[in-house]
């Protein structure tokens, strides 16, 4: 089943890669990425890939720029060496937060990233938990947009009090918020968020019944951690009981997330490996894998193939 395939690891996420290669108990394809001094980059393949169906994982996560090149510069190899189809696993789609010009005078780097990656011959996107999922719209080749909320799902049901509320820090998450929240048999309440800057958000509101209650802060992404740090104090002014725990898909975590995100009411904190780990002092997020998410993805397509 999985003879005709090749998968090959960018350096953005290699210990996903290597997951997912023991999932399907095969072996990473042989290359070799360089960098030059100017800090141009090079990517070699140490094997034939001719007539092959080639599956590249690489999550356009900070570094942004550069992991995205070296995914482009990975799908321009590929197709130069006659793959039969180039499919991307980009567990984590960096820019997917610019989708539309908030301004007169600002670039769409979504759109723009959707077109660099069809340019560069890539015929399949695999991504995960897009931050708006219209963003899927700016291409023009299939994309997967898996959700890694079953398999958050599965490590919260083992470890939530009675009683806990699923929170969406924003309207955006209101989806994700309720699709957990019908997992765990619980209601949801929503933050009303509006973003100040990069770094900081307002909450005004909050809607729903949280008194006394164990909270689920829920997102797509925690970088800087502001949106949860505003969020669990919004939380605890509106009373809700100091018992906080946190999920997420991608685990940026950013400049002072560790101290934004290091909160006496914290009981628990959870992401996925859509990105790989950071080095943290303080905190000890659990970290839940999609690796077999991504291989059986890989699993269906390789039978659609044959
Ligand atoms: C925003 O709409 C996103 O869904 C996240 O809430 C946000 O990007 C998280 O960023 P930070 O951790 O820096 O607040």
């Amino acid at each position: 089943m999985t003879a005709n395939l090749k998968l090959f690891a960018g350096t953005g996420n290699s210990e996903l890669a290597r997951a997912v290669a023991d999932e399907l108990k095969i072996d990473l394809g042989g290359c070799a990425i360089a960098r030059f001094p100017d800090g141009e980059i090079s990517v070699r393949l140490q094997e034939s890939v001719r007539e092959r169906q080639v599956f590249i994982l690489q999550p356009t996560s900070p570094p942004v720029d550069t992991n995205l090149i070296e995914l482009l510069a990975f799908a321009d190899v590929c197709r130069r060496s006659s793959a039969a189809q180039i499919v991307a696993i980009a567990p984590y789609f960096g820019y997917a937060r610019s989708d539309k010009r908030q301004g007169k005078r600002q670039a769409i780097m979504a759109s723009l990233a959707a077109n660099l990656v069809e340019a560069a011959g890539i015929d399949h996107l695999i991504t995960f938990d897009l931050h708006a999922p219209q963003i899927e719209g700016f291409f023009h080749i299939p994309v997967d947009n898996l959700t890694a909320v079953d398999v958050l799902l599965s490590a919260l049901q083992e470890n939530l009090p009675p009683e806990t509320v699923v929170v969406s820090p924003d309207s955006g998450r209101i989806p994700m918020a309720m699709e957990l929240a019908r997992g765990l048999n619980t209601s949801v309440a929503v933050l009303h968020k509006q973003r100040q800057n990069g770094k900081e958000t307002d909450v005004t509101h909050v809607i729903g019944d949280i008194k006394d209650k164990p909270c689920l802060i829920i997102d797509d992404m925690i970088s800087t951690g502001g949106t949860i740090a505003t969020s669990i104090d919004v939380l605890l002014q509106a009373n809700a009981r100091p018992q906080i725990f946190i999920a997420a898909t991608h685990g940026l975590l950013m400049e002072n997330a560790e101290d934004n995100l290091n909160h006496q009411s914290v009981r628990g904190i959870f992401i996925t490996d859509t990105i790989a780990a950071k080095q943290l002092d303080r905190l000890q997020p659990q970290r839940v894998s999609i690796a077999p998410l991504i291989a059986q993805a890989i699993q269906k397509m390789s039978i659609q193939s044959n």
